[in-house]
């Protein structure tokens, strides 16, 4: 059975991604921080092993992927980089302190994890990074946050050329589908729908399936997949979670 390794993969939309790799048989091999409830609960439910590791720690993306094969006991074949942080900010009141603790966790972790998932796959492995529609239609909220993730878009791209022809590189960029920070359930479900094209909610099952067709589909690398319900045609001054 493949291996993948999802990032962030206790709660929200890692867990969602979890949960349909498993579904398409895979198995997921769950990465927390300070989920290790969620995350051991998953794990037993799916009958994997969960790891955990702060990446916004020196050499993260090496350690996490060591310990992965470890409790595993055979190489991983796929890896989906989904642990980020979102925190709001504009280029006007960006701090070095969060632009590095972005570029951090959202941009050089998942390129380091990328870097040594790479050198133990076998022949036909993936990466996918998740990324952000809002990296295709720009606006002023959360700097450091889109910043870090349009360094992550750029390594997708590099990457892709890097690790060709063993394994494949591939963006996912999903749309508003789960509460911002703080946002309530009512305020969410009200808004979702009028935020896309489609005017219909976009889902966390979405985002995975989006997920699932990119780690499998062995003729794409180096391109970003938009499940966003078309979001990133829909031109908004500010952040949907400043809609109201
Ligand atoms: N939700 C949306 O509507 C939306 C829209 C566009 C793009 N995205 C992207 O989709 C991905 C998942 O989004 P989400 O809303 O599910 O994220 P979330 O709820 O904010 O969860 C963040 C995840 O990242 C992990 N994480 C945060 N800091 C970490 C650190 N220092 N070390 C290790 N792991 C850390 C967390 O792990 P623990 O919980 O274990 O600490 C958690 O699993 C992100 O890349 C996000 O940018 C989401």
């Amino acid at each position: 059975m493949r291996a993948v390794l999802i990032t962030g993969g206790a709660i929200r939309v890692g867990r969602a991604i979890a949960e349909a790799c498993a579904e398409a048989g895979w198995q997921p091999v769950i990465h927390y921080n300070s989920s290790a409830g969620s995350a051991e609960e998953l794990a037993k439910k799916l009958g994997t092993v969960a790891v955990g590791q702060n990446l916004s720690q020196e050499g993260a993306g090496e350690k996490l992927i060591a310990a992965a094969v470890e409790k595993l006991g055979r190489p991983l074949t796929g890896l989906v980089n989904s642990a980020a942080i979102f925190e709001h900010d504009t280029a006007g009141e960006a701090t070095e302190e969060a632009l590095y603790k972005h570029f951090r966790i959202n941009a050089v972790a998942p390129m380091m994890t990328a870097k040594a998932f790479a050198k133990q796959a076998p022949d036909g492995g993936a990466v996918v990074n998740i990324l952000d529609q809002k990296l295709f239609i720009l606006n002023a909220d959360h700097f450091s946050y889109t910043v870090s993730k349009q360094a992550l878009h750029g390594a997708t791209l590099t990457m892709a050329r890097a690790f060709a022809p063993k394994v494949r590189v591939v963006g996912v960029a999903p749309g508003y589908n789960l509460p911002s920070p703080g946002q309530p359930e009512e305020v969410f479900e009200r808004l979702a729908p009028t935020v896309n094209v489609l005017e219909r909610r976009l889902t966390p099952e979405d985002v995975a399936e989006t997920v699932l067709f990119a780690l499998q589909h062995r003729a794409i690398t180096g391109q970003v997949l938009i499940a966003d319900n078309g979001e990133h045609l829909k031109a908004s001054p500010r952040d949907v979670m400043f809609s109201e």
